[in-house]
């Protein structure tokens, strides 16, 4: 595994690997100590969009371990294939650091950076996908019920790029996912057919949320206007009615159904006030999660040892 680009160009075998690493590194630092495996090493953050939960945890994670993070904004530069070729860029930034982190809109931009670096990089959300998310989410459903072979998630609203990181991981680690979106917001065929065809009947593409979150152990959702589609946010809003996230939807779920939410959440459009606080709800331990995911994804991209 040299990149971590999408969930689905990655092992079962790896993933699990990763989980594991996680959970192992996740108890180690909670109790204090510590693993200096890339001390001296350093990654490049390169952020085209917005973040919290992402740029923290990366720079915290790279600190737990020993190394350092340089932030880059692409104004700074320049902009991304702008000043420069991506291909000079890829190879510029492989001369000075360990890792390469990137946040974009256009996927191809992450896939471009990967084929000329000489070193890892990994995909921090694209308008295609999200795997770093992806796979917290999924370190949080096995902390949460102790295993996540046969769970079922229910993910409320737009099939974007958080939901269809979230299929492949399914379809990589034995769990069922259906997406109940709005008509003009499925997630795309060609993805649900690869995520069925790694594992087959792991995606089911519905318009009933009521109806899918009945048998699901976790209901998820996220923003109706992702980073990127600001201008048809009246649209979008219109659009998605009746698929909030609130209180009469939780309760035609089974009583051990947990909520779960990428964050940031607009509450009062995709989820209630009321649901990110109850009792059913682990969004906190999720975000907490991209720390202890990335940390061990960043060991076991950049460390030799
Ligand atoms: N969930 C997530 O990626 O959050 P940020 O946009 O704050 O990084
Ligand atoms: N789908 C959202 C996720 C934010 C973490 C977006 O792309 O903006």
């Amino acid at each position: 595994m040299k990149h971590f680009l999408s969930i689905n160009s990655c092992s079962s075998q790896e993933l699990l690997e990763l989980l594991e690493l996680s959970i192992d590194l996740k108890k180690l630092y909670k109790s204090n100590k510590r693993v200096l495996c890339l001390a001296g090493k350093s990654l490049a953050m390169i952020f085209e969009k917005p973040s919290l939960r992402t740029r923290m945890s990366f720079q915290v994670a790279m600190t737990n371990l020993g190394g350092a993070s340089v932030y880059v904004k692409p104004e700074d530069v320049g902009g991304i294939g702008k000043r420069e070729p991506l291909k000079d860029m890829a190879r510029i930034l492989s001369g000075y650091v360990d890792g390469i982190m990137v946040r974009t809109f256009a996927h191809e931009t992450a896939t471009g950076l990967a084929e000329y670096a000489s070193v890892p990089v990994i995909n921090a959300l694209t308008d295609w996908s999200h795997p770093c998310q992806a796979m917290a989410d999924i370190m949080t459903a096995k902390e949460h019920f102790g295993k996540i072979e046969g769970l079922k998630f229910a993910f409320i609203g737009d099939g974007n790029n958080v939901a269809r990181s979230l299929a492949f991981g399914c379809a990589k680690l034995g769990m069922r996912i259906e997406i109940a979106s709005p008509a003009g917001y499925e997630l795309d065929k060609g993805s649900i057919e690869r995520a069925n065809a790694i594992k087959p009947g792991t995606v089911v593409q519905s318009s009933d949320p009521i109806q899918a979150v009945k048998d699901a152990d976790l209901i998820y959702t996220d923003t109706w206007v992702s980073m990127g589609q600001e201008e048809e946010k009246a649209k979008r809003i219109n659009d998605f009615q009746g698929f909030q996230v609130n209180m009469d939807m939780l309760k035609a779920a089974a009583s051990h159904v947990r909520v779960m939410h990428c964050l940031p959440a607009y509450r009062g459009y995709e989820i209630t006030d009321e649901v990110c606080e109850c009792e059913n709800s682990i969004i906190f331990l999720e975000a907490e999660n991209r720390l202890h995911f990335q940390r061990a994804l960043l060991k076991k991209l950049m460390s030799s040892n």
